[in-house]
């Protein structure tokens, strides 16, 4: 509170102090649960979780591994019978922790079952939750009819300009439009349709032998994506050959992508989309412009690299016929797809990479979307359109896009428009040969990583100009190289890596971290946006030690956050656990989705 009165709407509780517990820490006067672990059983037939008899049929049926992106979808009448008190959760598997999952496990010598196993825990999990009448808690519905478990072996179709293309084909796989798997799944969101868009974001850590790989151009973009060296850190090429890029040198190139899932259908099959293009995608987030094309803004998460958008071409049809279902879900085949270049509005000379504010007061500027390539045709020099879809990365690198400090999640306010980039962190900024600090990425080593504000030219996403400013500049108030919107310093909470993002039903920005750099666990915390609070931080839950906070969602009576990869921490395993939680001594380490409500049945943050 201090001085500026209470805190906003929304954000009226007491803020967690950064700390290093081995648990979920939320404010007084909250209560939390778990609503799901890793291996509890979701499809009909599978057993209740048993670490010493796991098996990858288990599996398959039960929740996967490591929650990253979160989302709660409506179970109303546009989609099939109305159920009271019941949502449906839709979560992705981002990886797998073997040292923590199996006891024994020998890195050298993953068994087939590991294997398996593994390639069952990654993908989405589609669950119904209920929630009880008496608090904020949500509890699993086993055997819902709309339960789903998408794997890294459940078949996909491959949309838009370059299913079908060389590019893509395999021994498995000779018509390159049908790919089995998702892998990866990092952050998400949501389509304006009732689907669900996934990133695949590093793809790269799955394939091996890359170092095998002798023909220039190709060895170029393997580079170019981080597929390097020999065995792969698992070693699944020893059991499915498509894992070895000198086996099958195209399967890389069917990952990457983004997907989209339809949570109200169980039986479909979900879709690759080429059009969105090839990168570590981190998120996508769609909305809608105002004549009713969709916009997809969508990060690729790597040290200097590029912020992209996608329009397509045909509008959204309003309501749930299946005719419109299956026209908005071909939104995302045709279109073409951006890169972001932000010029700064201050002279060079002003932005000397510790963070301090240049004269006008802000690290603002002017942005610009540059076309990459719409269907068929190239908007790159010297690139063929489907080369610019698979091997994006180059095509951003040819039209001079602006090298960014690894863009993470995104999200537009529902109130504003204003689009918020998490940018989370690059150490390498200004080191030898790497490019220096910029208006947009300002501080040379960057340990904490910031958080950016897009206004698209007339609040369209068809537009092709946008300013920006950093909303934040993250890391301890205290160091002078910070900035929470222009909110006095000495009433924030210090926050570091800012990764996922959403609002609250007020219109507060919430974040998420992974990596904190100041010496506390991460955390999740919110912060207005708007009016005389923009910029005042407030930390809201801290997780356990090893986790990073994923897929926050903050609904008016409950927070829900996924704990990903408790207890990885060097060293760690399952005989030598550096976390317990969330069942204690005695028991396996499990990513697990957390509800946070108010004990006194109220709102959040009321
Ligand atoms: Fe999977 Fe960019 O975090
Ligand atoms: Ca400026
Ligand atoms: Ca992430
Ligand atoms: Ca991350």
């Amino acid at each position: 509170g201090g001085r500026h009165g209470k805190p906003a709407k929304g954000l009226r509780f007491t803020p967690v102090e950064p700390n290093t517990t081995d648990r979920v820490t939320v404010p007084e006067g909250y209560a939390q649960g778990v609503v799901i672990r890793w291996g509890e059983p979701i499809l009909r037939g599978a057993p209740e979780f048993d670490p010493a008899k796991q098996s990858a049929k288990a599996q398959a049926g039960q929740f996967g591994y490591n929650n990253d992106f979160l989302m709660l979808m409506p179970l109303d009448p546009g989609h099939g019978r109305s159920e009271h008190g019941r949502q449906l959760l839709v979560a992705n598997h981002e990886y797998t922790n073997e040292e923590l999952m199996f006891a024994g496990y020998d890195p050298k010598k993953p068994t087939r079952e590991q294997v398996e196993i593994a390639w069952a825990a990654h993908g989405l999990s589609v669950v119904a939750v209920e929630e009880k009448r008496t608090s904020g808690a949500l509890t699993p519905v086993r055997r819902h009819h709309l339960n789903r478990r998408i794997t890294a072996t459940t078949p996909f179709r491959v949309t838009g300009p370059v299913a079908g293309s060389e590019l893509l084909r395999t021994k498995a796989d000779p018509s390159g439009r049908k790919v089995l798997g998702t892998l990866n799944n990092c952050a998400g969101g949501t389509t304006p349709w009732g689907t669900i868009l996934s990133g695949e974001e590093n793809f790269n850590q799955y394939f091996a032998n890359a170092e095998k790989v002798t023909d220039p151009g190709r060895a170029k973009t393997l580079k170019r994506y981080g597929l390097s060296g020999g065995a792969s850190e698992r070693q699944w090429e020893k059991y499915d050959e498509r894992f070895d890029v000198a086996e099958e040198p195209n399967e890389p190139h069917r990952f990457g992508w983004v997907v989209e899932i339809d949570p109200y259908d169980p039986h479909s099959t979900p879709r690759k989309h080429t059009a969105l293009g090839r990168f570590k995608h981190e998120a996508a987030q769609a909305r809608l412009t105002p004549d009713g094309r969709a916009v997809v803004y969508m990060g690729d998460d790597e040290r200097f690299d590029y912020f992209y958008k996608f329009v397509s071409k045909k509008k959204m049809m309003r309501g749930h016929s299946a005719a419109s279902r299956e026209h908005n879900m071909s939104l995302l085949d045709e279109g073409t797809l951006y890169v972001a270049k932000l010029t700064g509005d201050s002279p060079e000379s002003e932005i000397d990479g510790t963070g301090k504010l240049p004269e006008d007061g802000e690290f603002d500027g002017r942005g610009e979307w540059i076309p990459l390539a719409s269907g068929d045709k190239s908007f790159v020099p010297g690139m063929t359109a489907e080369e610019v879809y698979v091997f994006t990365r180059l095509a951003g690198d040819k039209v001079g896009a602006t090298k960014m400090d690894r863009p993470e999640d995104v999200e537009p306010s529902p109130r504003t428009g204003r689009v918020y980039v998490a940018l989370t962190n690059n150490t390498d900024r200004g080191k030898d040969g790497k490019a220096g600090p910029d208006e947009a990425n300002p501080r040379k080593g960057n340990k904490h990583g910031q958080v950016l504000e897009l206004a698209e030219h007339g609040d369209d996403g068809r537009s092709t100009r946008f300013r920006w400013r950093l909303f934040l500049v993250c890391g301890d108030p205290e160091d002078p190289g910070t900035y929470f919107g222009g909110f006095p310093k000495d009433q924030v909470s210090p926050i570091s890596c800012p990764d996922n993002v959403t609002f609250d039903p007020y219109g507060n920005l919430w974040i998420s971290t992974d990596g904190n750099e100041l010496g506390s666990h991460d955390g999740l915390f919110g912060v207005a946006t708007e009016g005389k609070r923009r910029g005042q931080v407030r930390q809201f839950l801290t997780v356990p030690t090893g986790a990073e906070t994923c897929g926050p969602l903050v609904q008016e009576r409950r927070v829900l956050v996924a704990v990903q990869h408790p207890g990885e921490v060097d060293g760690a395993s399952v005989e030598k656990p550096a976390s317990t939680w969330p069942d204690g001594p005695g028991t396996y380490v499990r990513p697990s989705v957390v509800a946070v409500w108010p004990k006194d049945g109220g709102r959040v943050g009321a």
